[in-house]
């Protein structure tokens, strides 16, 4: 199952997180990947320097921008679920 996390910690809040989750919530109900994708927010991943909100997929870390937060789930979770 593949492991995806979205950062709520104070700094990526500030740079739109909650978008960034309610993207990823809707493309895993509108391609129905319950069951492939274990999806959860976490705490801060102590890189809040960068631009973007933290994502990890599979431990590896990622910077998005709550905006592009769709087109980054097509590409580059969806071909891993
Ligand atoms: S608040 Fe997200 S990495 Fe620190």
């Amino acid at each position: 199952m593949l492991e995806l996390r979205v950062c709520i910690g104070s700094a990526c809040h500030l740079k739109g997180s909650y978008n960034v989750v309610q993207a990823f919530q809707q493309l895993i109900e509108e391609n129905a990947l319950h069951e492939k994708i274990d999806f959860k927010s976490a705490f801060c991943m102590k890189q809040c320097g960068n631009p973007g909100v933290r994502v990890s997929v599979n431990g590896e870390i990622h910077h998005v921008m709550a905006d592009t937060a769709r087109d980054f789930f097509t590409a580059k979770v969806m071909p891993l679920a």
